[in-house]
């Protein structure tokens, strides 16, 4: 029988404050060590997926580079298949499988434009990408594992729909502050401690001057 979702597990390195980027959007928290554990990470799992601000910021290739192994599949949630030309991972596409997940309000030019690349289009939802559409469908693609790697804004929406099942945070040496810095899980948030999940606390391990710790 198909799984209504893949495994998902949600990975991040924050700061000791649980900022995850500074309030300009520098990101680059993580140490050499601690790329490579990512990088082991990411050739373990079927497919890596980001938000649109993420590609945005951060450019980010999100393949296999300070380890062994296969590169995943690439998924950016981008409604409105605004997606930059010249981005790495638009002009990785025909490399490494490429998934943008759009929704119906993206701009139909948006769309024609984005078609002429090798990558798969999935559209979902109506305004934002339906993520519970779309694991179902990365489901029937045989997509078994799922590793959400931010920003905030989409952590909180897997946190919120209940579709997260493992989390792997790597605390950085670093005090950013600032309320406009990013943190691990923004959106509106839970009113009251009863009504977020509590976690079990599976593993915690140092590496070098970091601590990584691993929830279920
Ligand atoms: N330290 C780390 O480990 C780490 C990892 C990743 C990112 N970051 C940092 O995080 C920052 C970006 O975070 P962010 O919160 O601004 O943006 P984000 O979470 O990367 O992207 C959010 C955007 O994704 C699109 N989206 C489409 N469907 C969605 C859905 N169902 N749920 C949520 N989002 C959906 C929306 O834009 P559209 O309307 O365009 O679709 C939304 O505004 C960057 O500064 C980056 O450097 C840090």
């Amino acid at each position: 029988m198909v799984k209504s979702r893949p495994r998902v597990i949600f990975s991040a390195a924050v700061t000791i404050d649980g900022k995850i980027a500074s309030k300009t959007g520098d990101s680059r928290l993580s140490s050499k060590k601690d790329k490579i554990r990512i990088h082991k990470l990411r050739s373990k799992v079927d497919a890596i997926l980001v938000g649109s601000n993420t590609v945005k910021k951060d450019n980010p290739l999100l393949t296999v580079r300070h380890s062994k192994g296969k590169s995943p599949l690439r998924i950016v949630l981008d409604s409105k298949a605004n997606i930059s030309k010249n981005s790495q991972i638009i002009k990785t596409s025909k490399k490494i499988p490429t998934i943008i997940a759009i929704s119906n309000k993206a701009p139909k030019k948006n769309v024609e434009l984005l078609k002429k690349y090798p990558l798969e289009i999935i559209t979902s939802g109506s305004s934002l990408v339906n993520l519970k559409k779309l694991l179902r469908i990365l489901s029937q693609k045989k997509i078994k594992t799922l590793l959400v790697e931010g920003g905030g804004t989409v952590n909180w929406e897997f946190v919120k729909e209940g579709l997260v099942d493992e989390i792997i945070i790597t605390i950085t040496p670093y005090i950013l502050g600032g309320k406009k810095a990013i943190t691990l899980v923004d959106g509106d948030g839970f009113s009251l401690i009863k009504k977020a999940k509590k976690l079990k606390l599976k593993n915690s391990f140092r590496v070098g001057n970091e601590i990584v710790l691993h929830y279920y």
